[in-house]
């Protein structure tokens, strides 16, 4: 194994974990267009790879209050997320950044 410091980047990750209905997942909700929709807006905001990356992830073990998602390093888990929060979520987005 190697080891090496990780890089600066503001780290969204989505839970996009699907139990296929047998249980409570994060798929069922927006996540998975959460997620992209967040992407895009990276992208279009010149914030993609070198200063935010935005990564599905699997369970982040709140699976009833989901979708969730969590910001690194700023600790911060997002909840009961749904395409209503794109705003909100952009601002807790642009702050992380800004306070590289
Ligand atoms: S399925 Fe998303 S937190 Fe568990």
């Amino acid at each position: 194994m190697e080891t090496k410091a990780a890089p600066g980047w503001v780290h969204l990750f989505v839970c996009v974990n699907d139990r296929q209905g047998k249980r409570a997942s994060c798929a069922d909700g927006d996540a998975v267009e959460v997620r992209r929709r967040l992407k895009q807006l990276a992208k279009d905001r010149g914030w993609w790879n070198q200063t935010l990356r935005i990564s599905q992830t699997g369970c982040l073990g709140l699976c009833g209050e989901g979708p969730n998602a969590l910001l690194h390093p700023q600790k911060i888990h997002f909840s009961q997320l749904s395409l209503d929060d794109l705003p909100q979520l952009e601002q807790a987005l642009e702050e992380a950044i800004g306070s590289r």
